[in-house]
């Protein structure tokens, strides 16, 4: 089994048919990381000594240079031999739980809009994660696994449900939506992510969320509902679709304590010339509907998002521009 040292901060762990950022992490690590399927290079180290191969081939997060300077995907690269590398660990980094690989079986499948479904998998190995984290779905006949969020809360870990959006001709998606049935099983690893509930945070909790972000603002405003430490403190949910049909019920968070006056739903769409059915509702993007309900109050806010790159680019520049602290802000970048 290669044996990894990063010799600067005199630590060695194993790397057992795993990529080195994942089994650091398994660990307990602080190897940094977000997207976990080589799209945003926030895992690259540098190779010093040994050998390593990429699981996915051409990684939109690495290039050639990168090659040229023995910089790696930690979250793509599988040691062949021995290894030493270097990098600067990170506590922040840190899991809470250790990630662990497991099969998850379908125990049973609800549709949220026309193209989010919900996909309930019961662990072979329970694992709890913490609330907005996610895990990555290896499917039959897929390559790479793929990351998505759970969208339940859980304390023993037995089962993970997960909001996936329908991409069109998209591989994992095409087997969850179009192959699986319950009864079948697909391989589960996490808990990932640095987007958790921050409980301890003495603040106000505002969720954005568009498209395939649902998930981790589901557990999330789940979470912080149920949370006594965030009791008293008002929870926005902001969602955002192109028409009404991508609007979930608002049941799926009606059901949580204190809704219509702490927790505070706030639906948008932003092409009402497609829509199917009549739309009464706010108009706009989520961020822009989130400035003008709260402005500056943002600022004493903690800020949780997720959702397409577009949406989230524009959070991005949001925050920015209203100065809010980025220890407030939370976020693991969807690809
Ligand atoms: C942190 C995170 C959380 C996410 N959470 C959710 C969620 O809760 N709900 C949701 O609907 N979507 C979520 N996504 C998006 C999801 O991971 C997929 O990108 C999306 O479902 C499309 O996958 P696909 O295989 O159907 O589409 P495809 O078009 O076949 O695949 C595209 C995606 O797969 C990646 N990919 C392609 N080849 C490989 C490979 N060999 N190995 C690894 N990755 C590969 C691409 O970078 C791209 O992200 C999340 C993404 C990230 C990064
Ligand atoms: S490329 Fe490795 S975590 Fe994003």
């Amino acid at each position: 089994m290669p044996h990894i040292t990063i010799p600067a901060t005199n630590t060695t762990f194993d790397c057992n048919d795993d990529t080195i950022m994942r089994a650091a992490a398994r660990n307990g690590l602080g190897f940094p990381y977000e997207c976990n399927v080589g799209s945003c290079g926030n895992c690259k180290f540098e190779l010093l000594e040994g050998e390593v191969e990429h699981l996915r081939k051409d990684p939109p997060g690495w290039s050639e240079r990168d090659l040229q300077r023995k910089r790696y995907l930690g979250c793509q690269a599988k040691p062949l031999t021995d290894c030493k590398i270097k990098l600067n660990l990170r506590d922040h980094y840190k899991s809470h739980y250790l990630p662990k690989k497991t099969v998850g079986t379908l125990a049973a499948i609800e549709d949220i809009t026309h193209d989010i479904r919900e996909f309930r998998f019961k662990l072979a190995t329970p694992n709890p994660f913490l609330p907005g984290q996610y895990g990555l779905i290896a499917a039959h006949g897929v390559e790479g696994a793929r990351a998505y969020s759970m969208s339940n809360v859980t304390t023993t870990g037995e089962e993970w449900h997960f909001q996936i959006r329908k991409v069109p001709n998209g591989a994992c998606t095409g087997a969850l939506f179009d192959h699986l049935k319950v009864g079948d099983t697909v391989g589960l690893d996490g808990p990932y992510g640095m987007a958790w509930l921050r409980e301890d945070a003495p603040r106000d909790v505002v969720l954005l969320g568009g498209g395939s972000g649902l998930s981790p603002m589901v557990s999330l405003a789940r979470a912080a509902t149920a949370s006594e430490k965030l009791a008293g403190r008002k929870i926005h949910f902001f969602y955002g679709g192109r028409t009404p049909r991508d609007i979930f019920d608002a049941k799926l968070l009606s059901v949580l304590p204190g809704y219509g006056t702490r927790l505070l739903f706030h639906p948008a769409i932003s092409m009402p010339e497609a829509a199917e059915t009549p739309w009464t509702g706010k108009v706009g993007f989520v961020h822009d509907f989130a400035k003008e309900m709260l402005g500056e109050g943002l600022r004493d806010c903690e800020i949780y998002f997720a959702g397409p790159p577009m949406m989230a680019q524009a959070i991005t520049k949001m925050i920015v521009e209203l100065k809010v602290p980025t220890s407030q802000v939370h976020f693991d970048q969807f690809f």
